[in-house]
């Protein structure tokens, strides 16, 4: 946990299972030291520690307390203080260069940490989808196709780490209490990356780590197994309550091959179930015999018998040769599957995008799918080549994108140009 952190007078509240009116009582009698910061009154971790270990009235903190203390940080110098980067000025501001009459959407040509700053006017507590995909801290420059610099990636380590962690808690700020964030990282920093947000999101907000395969295998002579995924770190604003469509994986061929493998001349593909399952019914029909069968020793009817009649006069019950009754189960009435935490969408190599490093669409169509809906705003402050805005785009989101680069800019412009994408275009202009 950080020590210097400050806890509101709600999080204290809620810590303790009181009412914020009897956290100021015990403010003003002195019981638990404050401070005013900007109007506010903020109680430091260790103040809150110190006020539970000695006070015998205080009740025990609840659940979401201790489970805060589970939250690791991590220790390097010029680590900066949450209040200073959530409340420290900016001097500067976002200034319209091209106004839209038909959309809201946005890109922000600037640092992304001045930028999210100024959107708090704006945007605080608005946003319910956030996508990055920040440099990993590779220590690179990264070129276009026609060797055009697109963005340099010299921040490395702690120095890296600090460069998130500050852009994350802003992104907190802006976040809807429905909101989620997706974190695409490298495996060589992710896992540091995963401290970090565990500390600024808490670590019960976590909701995945998502393995993305990212190319084909590989056949390197290094002393090493092949790398060919990165990861994608997934957690909620209030865990529970980020919006979750729960959109399933739809069936293969292959798959429906093996789970489907029966045509029929009416229904289409099909797969056959049992009708009945294990349990005796002692009293009732699923216990009694049905077109002259009995359910077999210890088992019961899955249906009704009047199920089972309609069932078979529409066709949905195969009999075998020795009159051996099952359910038909219709491939088109499958509903897909539960996605799982690994996930293969290739990214393309640099002669078929508009921008090194650029994400694949299939990839953020599921992420903006699951986990925003029509109308909701969509942030990337990395946008890249806008891939993330431009799907949020098809699919009816809103959008902002952020970046500080002249070769993302230059492509944006002009591929949305062309596929007529409209967008308000500002720049972030420091104040001498
Ligand atoms: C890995 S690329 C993102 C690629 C993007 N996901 C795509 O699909 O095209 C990282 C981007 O972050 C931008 N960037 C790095 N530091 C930034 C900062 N401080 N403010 C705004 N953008 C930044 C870079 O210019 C680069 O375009």
């Amino acid at each position: 946990m950080n020590h210097s952190s400050f806890l509101t007078i709600d999080e204290v509240a809620q810590h303790l299972k009181i009412t914020r009116q009897t956290v100021s009582k015990y403010i003003k009698a002195k019981e638990l030291n404050a401070v005013k910061i900007n109007k506010s009154y903020r109680i430091t971790v260790n103040d809150f520690e110190s006020f539970v270990n000695s006070n015998t009235t205080a009740q025990e903190p609840s659940i979401s307390y201790l489970r805060r203390t589970k939250n690791c940080t991590l220790q390097y110098t010029d680590k900066a203080d949450e209040f200073e980067v959530v409340h420290g000025i900016t001097h500067g501001e976002l200034r319209t260069i091209k106004e839209s009459k038909q959309t809201e959407n946005k890109f922000i040509f600037g640092d992304n940490y001045f930028v999210l700053k100024n959107l708090f006017d704006t945007h605080k507590g608005l946003i319910d989808l956030v996508y990055i995909d920040p440099p990993f801290g590779t220590g690179q420059d990264f070129n276009s196709i026609d060797e055009h610099s697109a963005y340099s990636d010299k921040l490395v380590d702690s120095e890296f780490l600090e460069f998130i962690r500050k852009r994350l808690f802003l992104l907190k700020e802006l976040m809807s209490e429905r909101g989620s964030i997706y974190l695409h990282i490298d495996k060589k920093i992710g896992h540091y990356v995963k401290i970090v947000m565990d500390e600024v999101f808490g670590y019960k907000n976590f909701i995945n780590d998502i393995t993305r395969i990212k190319c084909n295998p590989k056949n390197f002579s290094r002393n090493a197994y092949g790398n060919y995924s990165d990861m994608i770190l997934y957690y909620a604003k209030n865990r529970d309550s980020q919006i979750w469509n729960d959109i399933k994986e739809p069936m293969t061929e292959e798959k429906r091959k093996v789970l489907f493998p029966k045509k029929h001349p009416k229904h289409g593909y099909y797969t056959t179930n049992p009708i009945h399952a294990p349990g005796k019914t002692v009293n009732g029909d699923t216990g009694l015999e049905w077109k002259g069968l009995m359910p077999p020793k210890g088992r019961h009817w899955r249906y009704s018998r009047e199920v089972l009649d309609e069932l078979d006069n529409k066709g949905l019950i195969e009999w075998s040769n020795t009159g051996n009754p099952r359910k038909i189960v219709l491939a088109r009435e499958h509903k897909g599957f539960k996605i799982q935490d690994v996930w293969e969408f290739k990214d393309k190599g640099l002669s078929y995008v508009d921008y090194p490093t650029q994400k694949n669409f299939d990839l953020l169509e599921r992420i903006i799918k699951n986990s925003s809906y029509q109308n909701s705003i969509v942030l990337d402050c990395f946008a890249g080549s806008g891939s993330t805005l431009r799907v949020a785009n098809k699919l009816g989101r809103k959008w902002i994108g952020v970046d500080n680069s002249t070769h993302s800019l230059e492509v944006i412009s002009k591929t949305f140009d062309k596929d007529q994408i409209d967008f308000e275009f500002l720049e972030y202009v420091p104040h001498d």
